[in-house]
């Protein structure tokens, strides 16, 4: 098993560049199979995820040629209809396979999905779309089976934007005959991407980026060429490993619109951020002032960046509030922080953060975010941190330790 060690209290300094969006990449390849050729993506993270989801179409019978950031994918070999079950759930995002082979073959069948532990992660949604759609839906003992002889547009009210049901139902929806209307649609800037792609591979699209989404099916679509947006998570991650070392560091390849909510805090915190056509630098100061922080659906402070928001908040002149409000079971970091001396209380979904200094100890990564803001804790912490688990924080940084080197940090991966 692999581990991060960490010797903190080194100012970062220089460039960091961010890479493409995991979140945006697995929609993107596994909608690459509705492509009747060659589609290329430029720009996919070498993340274990996207691994697990190649492994995946491969299996399917699709032809899958990556060469560093650049993917190939032909999907006219294409068989199965099934996705295996031991891959299905070593990721989430297989659940759209779901959405993708209902849409290509009219039938799919996988495991519920794994992923992050970081609470009910429920499918109820994206099942639901799929019924209004006029899919036959079946579960039975964790295996998800969807079919339909003709997908049917529909109107579907989704009771929360969610993003991968609003993916899901984009996605089969692209190839139903006839409108859907997606309300309460999720906003995030991976679904813009997403829906760039698939009308750019000829889908008819309105509305993306905005809670209504509008889709007018077509029968084919065609390969194309794509380069996934940057990855605003792992932006954040940088930014706030600049501000928590007070340190100095240009954050290369973001679109500064995809990171507002947090810069609006740092600006709050007093940190300057300046925006710039190419990314952001961070430079802070001694002094970090303490702030409120909501995590909601995008725009609002995305909740895939409030664990290293809370590492960030113990080095604050004063007590902080996080409040949670997207999903449960997202403070397992807390008390893996508790250990390197952070004071942190929780009451059910709010977390109150009191500031105080961070010392080096051994922690574990719970989960992908989690184990971001531990190393970020540990960036800051007096003395050694080792970081266990790390597999996790695989599945979303690409090289997050040579990144963090190249700005003068001191973290090394060692086997265990
Ligand atoms: N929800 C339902 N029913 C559903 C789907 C979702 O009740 O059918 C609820 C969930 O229980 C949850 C909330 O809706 O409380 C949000 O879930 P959502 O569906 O929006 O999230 P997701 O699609 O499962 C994606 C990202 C997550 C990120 C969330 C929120 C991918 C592969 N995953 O998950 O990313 O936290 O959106 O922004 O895109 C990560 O990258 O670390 C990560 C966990």
């Amino acid at each position: 098993m692999d581990k991060y060690i960490i010797e903190g209290l080194n100012p970062l300094n220089g460039e960091i560049k961010v890479g493409g969006a995991k979140n945006a990449a697995l929609p993107i390849i596994a909608a690459s199979l509705l492509a009747d050729s060659q589609v290329v993506l430029e720009d996919i993270p070498k993340l274990r995820d996207v691994t697990n989801l190649c492994s995946i179409i491969e299996d399917m019978g699709a032809k899958v040629k990556r060469d560093q950031n650049r993917i190939e994918i032909d999907s006219s070999t294409v068989s199965k209809t099934e996705a295996d079950h031991d891959l299905a759930r070593k990721l989430r995002a297989s659940y759209y396979i779901l959405g993708v082979m209902l849409a290509r073959s009219g039938h799919a069948r996988t495991t519920l999905p794994g992923g992050c532990n970081i609470g009910n992660r429920p499918i109820d949604l994206h099942l639901k779309g799929f019924r209004a759609l006029g899919a036959e839906v079946n579960l039975d003992h964790g295996v998800v089976d969807v079919k339909a002889d003709q997908l049917k547009g529909a109107e579907i009210y989704l009771d929360y934007p969610s993003v991968g049901a609003t993916i899901n139902i984009m996605i089969a929806a692209s190839r139903a005959e006839g409108k859907t209307v997606i309300e309460n649609a999720a906003r995030e800037p991976e679904i813009v991407d997403l829906a760039n792609f698939l009308t750019v591979m000829g889908a008819n699209i309105k509305g993306v980026g905005t809670d209504i989404i509008k889709i007018e099916g077509v029968d084919e679509m065609h390969g194309v060429e794509h380069r996934i947006i940057p990855d605003r998570i792992e932006a954040g991650t940088y930014m706030i490993a600049s501000a928590i070392t007070g340190g100095d560091v240009f954050v290369r390849n973001v679109l500064t619109e995809h990171v507002k909510p947090l810069i609006a805090k740092m600006h709050e915190m007093g940190i300057s951020v300046e925006e710039d056509i190419a990314g952001v630098r961070v430079k802070a100061g001694n002094k970090l002032k303490a702030v409120d922080v909501k995590t909601l659906p995008y725009p609002g402070f995305p909740t895939d960046m409030q664990s290293q928001m809370m590492a960030l908040l113990t080095q604050a002149d004063e007590t902080s509030l996080i409040i949670e409000t997207v999903r449960e079971n997202r403070f397992m970091h807390v008390d893996e922080l508790k250990r390197m001396g952070a004071e942190i209380k929780i009451d059910g979904h709010s977390a109150l953060i009191k500031p105080g200094r961070l010392t080096g100890a051994e922690v574990r990564a719970t989960d992908l975010r989690a184990g971001a803001a531990l190393i970020l804790a540990g960036l800051a912490a007096e003395g050694k941190t080792e970081v266990k688990d790390i597999y996790h924080v695989e599945r979303g940084y690409e090289n997050i330790e040579e990144r963090l080197r190249g700005v003068g940090a001191s973290i090394n991966k060692v086997s265990e």
